[in-house]
Order: structure tokens, then C-alpha cells, then sequence
């Protein structure tokens, strides 16, 4: 019997480690993390909304982990016409930063492939023309931040603006966006930034980004 050993890059140069500490976790131990947070990810009550935020996100391997659980899970226990909208929120919940814009463009990349080969293992169409698609890449590009988690900012000096993405009580598939920055995370300062505000809208409609005061 041959066996082929598939070895994982865990480390891009040594110059990468040094300068941004960027050792890759490898699969089997982020799987073992995740093993520990089931309840959070995948099994509890409200999974498909618990929150995860990747303050260094590197070429998105936790990310994409958490997604494909809760993904999974959506699965095994929602019906079929739920998958979508349910598909939508498990991206809504999950955030990223990372410093170095090639990490940052393959974090972007993992994920959507994630999600895009879900639903095209189901049959459910999910090309480049679809709302599924657009509403997934938006989603995925406003969570995940190129940027400096010690900061708090972005390459160009802008603060790191998210989103909340929460589902509007008694309508089943419509989400308000609320935006906050991270920095308004650590509550120890009046936030003075002036945020855009939105309608609340279907959530494989987000990409069109209605706003509230136009
Ligand atoms: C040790 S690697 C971990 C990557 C990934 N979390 C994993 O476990 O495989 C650290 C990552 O953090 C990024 N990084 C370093 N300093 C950062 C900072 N101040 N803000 C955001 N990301 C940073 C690096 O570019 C690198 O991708």
C-alpha cells in the first residue's frame, strides 16, 4: 500500500516569522481548537449567530474551519430551503484582521470557496451572477479587514469599521446592519465616529447596501 504524505506550509520565509510572527497553524490543531468551542460553533443553541473575531487571521485557516462547521451543522438542522439565508448569517458571524495583504486576499478567497462549494455540492446555483454569490462577498469583504489589530486601523490610518449583522425579530431572512468600530470595542472612550446607517433588508440583498437616510 502506498501512502502519500501531503505536507502542510506552515511558514512562507524567515523573514515572515520574524518580522510578523506568521507560523501557520496547521489543520489537525486548528480542528483540535475548534473541538473545544463545539457549543459556540456548532452545536448550542443560536450557533449559526455566535461571533468569532481572528485578530490575526493569516491565510484565513481558522476562519474557513469555523465556517465549514457551522455550515455542517446547518445542514444537519435546518430544512433545505433555510440553507441560504442560514449559509449567509454563519459569514455574517465571522470576523477577521490581518496585517499583510496577500494573508488577507487568500482569508477572503478560502472562505468564499468555502461557502461556494457547499451549496454547489447541494445543486443550489451559486455563479458569479447570482445574489447568493454577491451577498456572500460582500459579507466576507466587510468581516475580514486588512488592517493592524494593535491599532485598531487600517493600512491607510482609517479606524477598522464592522458590522452587526442582526436578524430583524418576526421577518425570517431580513437583517439590520449596524456598523461599530473596533477600537468602540474596548468601551473606555465616547466613540464620536459618525456611522452610516441602513434599512433593514433580505440578507442575500445586503451587497445593494441600502441606507437608511437617502
Ligand atoms: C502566527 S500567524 C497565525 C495565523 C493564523 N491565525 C494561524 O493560526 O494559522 C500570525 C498572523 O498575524 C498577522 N499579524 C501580525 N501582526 C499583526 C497585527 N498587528 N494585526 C493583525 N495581524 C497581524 C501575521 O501577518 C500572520 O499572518
Amino acid at each position: 500500500m502506498t501512502q502519500t504524505l501531503v505536507e502542510e506550509q506552515t511558514v512562507k520565509s524567515r523573514h515572515r516569522v520574524r518580522t510578523y510572527g506568521e507560523v501557520f497553524t496547521p489543520r489537525h490543531l486548528v480542528d483540535l481548537m475548534l473541538d473545544l468551542v463545539r457549543d459556540e460553533v456548532e452545536s448550542g443553541p443560536d450557533f449559526v449567530d455566535k461571533t468569532f473575531l481572528e485578530p490575526s487571521a493569516g491565510d484565513g485557516n481558522f476562519l474557513a474551519a469555523i465556517l465549514r462547521r457551522k455550515l455542517r451543522a446547518i445542514e444537519q438542522r435546518y430544512p433545505t430551503a433555510k440553507w441560504s439565508q442560514e449559509s449567509l448569517f454563519a459569514i455574517a458571524s465571522i470576523y477577521g484582521v490581518e496585517l499583510l495583504e496577500d494573508n488577507h486576499q487568500e482569508a477572503k478567497a478560502v472562505m468564499l470557496a468555502e461557502f461556494l462549494s457547499f451549496h454547489q455540492s447541494h445543486g443550489v446555483p451559486v455563479g458569479a451572477d447570482t445574489d447568493l454569490y454577491h451577498a456572500a462577498q460582500f459579507l466576507i469583504a466587510t468581516n475580514i479587514v486588512c488592517g493592524n489589530m494593535l491599532t485598531g486601523q487600517t493600512l491607510t490610518g482609517q479606524d477598522i469599521q464592522f458590522s452587526w449583522w442582526n436578524r430583524v425579530a418576526g421577518s425570517p431572512g431580513l437583517v439590520h446592519r449596524e456598523p461599530f468600530t473596533l477600537v468602540s470595542l474596548h468601551g473606555d472612550a465616547i466613540d464620536f465616529t459618525t456611522y452610516d446607517s441602513y434599512q433593514a433588508c433580505r440578507i442575500d440583498e445586503v451587497h445593494k447596501e441600502m441606507r437608511a437616510d437617502v
